[in-house]
């Protein structure tokens, strides 16, 4: 361990109020490449969404300051880094490596065979870091936003529940974490309830998704489609969705979704590419 990371102490982030977490995230995300704004409330939200654990989640500390953090979720047996960071003035001292590297190991103590992430493609930097630790990119994922409505092309409303089971049952690929089943469940409130859509053709349905409206936007959750013209499928139901709100929003679409080809089509922005990355844990290991 290099010397100036000697007298940095690695604890869990439940030594922090959720306020100086909050802070110490807007710290080391202070020159990101998006902007990222979090109060104790925000913070809150992103754990109870992302079963965060702020038990298993790690912060560094040197002379009572926190420079560092790593947010880490566990569902089962996967584990998912919901966001981690150095401040900019401890950075390349392998307190970056050190946080990873302990909260793999708390991943693998709680008995998870895979920890996993997303990483903007333009952060080469923690990409490197990932690499090294062993992490691969297996597949991109997209953030796309349509500010504009399409023309119905005669999706209808459906309960949601009906929408996320027909889904399920024509999953070929798992939905990223924050977009995943589990994720659903905290998304679906009674003040925002979780809406559905269909499409069909020829009395056949072709496509089903699951949205969340709040703030004049529609959030696409998840999709699926089918038949003989899925990004036709995935264009109605895009227009649906842009039916309940002024902008459409798919956060991290698998770039070889019908749904990320209908976008592009329609004239959606790319915000953002990100890769998903993984870690395979041995099992038994300790
Ligand atoms: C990415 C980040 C966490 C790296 O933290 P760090 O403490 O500086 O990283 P480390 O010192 O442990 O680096 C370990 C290795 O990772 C690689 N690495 C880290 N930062 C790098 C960079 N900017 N460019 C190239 N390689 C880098 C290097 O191989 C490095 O080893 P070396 O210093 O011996 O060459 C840090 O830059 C950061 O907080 N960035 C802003 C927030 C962020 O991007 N978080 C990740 C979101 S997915």
């Amino acid at each position: 361990m290099p010397d100036s990371t000697r007298a940095i102490d690695v604890v869990a982030a439940t030594t922090r109020t959720d306020e100086q977490l909050a802070a110490l995230f807007g710290a080391v995300y202070a020159d990101y490449f998006v902007p990222v704004h979090l109060d104790g409330i925000a913070l809150r939200t992103m754990v109870r969404r992302f079963d965060l654990d702020l038990g298993a989640s790690r912060i560094a500390v040197a002379g009572g300051q926190a420079l560092a953090i790593a947010l880490l979720g566990l569902r089962g047996t996967r584990a998912w880094v919901g966001g981690m960071g150095v401040v900019p003035q401890a950075r390349r001292t392998g307190l970056g490596r050190r946080l990873m590297e302990v909260v793999v190991a708390v991943a693998r103590a709680r008995g998870c065979d895979a920890v996993q992430m997303e990483v903007l493609e333009q952060n080469a930097g923690a990409i490197a870091l990932y690499r090294e630790l062993g992490f691969r990119a297996w597949r991109s994922l997209d953030v796309w936003a349509l500010g504009r409505a399409l023309p119905d092309a005669g999706a209808r409303a459906i309960p949601a529940a009906e929408a996320r089971a027909w889904i399920a049952a024509r999953r070929t690929a798992p939905e990223p974490w924050q977009r995943a089943d589990e994720s659903l469940d905290r998304f679906d409130l009674p003040e925002s309830p979780l809406r559905g859509l269909e499409v069909a053709a020829g009395g056949n349905r072709t496509g089903a998704a699951v949205a969340l409206v709040a703030g004049g936007r529609a959030s696409l959750l998840q999709m699926a489609v089918e038949g003989a013209d899925p990004v036709a499928a995935a264009r109605a139901l895009i227009a649906g969705a842009g039916a309940w709100a002024p902008s459409v929003r798919f956060l991290n679409v698998p770039g070889d979704h019908p749904a990320a080809a209908a976008l592009a089509a329609a004239g959606a922005t790319l915000e953002a590419r990100q890769f998903e990355m993984a870690l395979a844990l041995d099992s038994g290991a300790a």
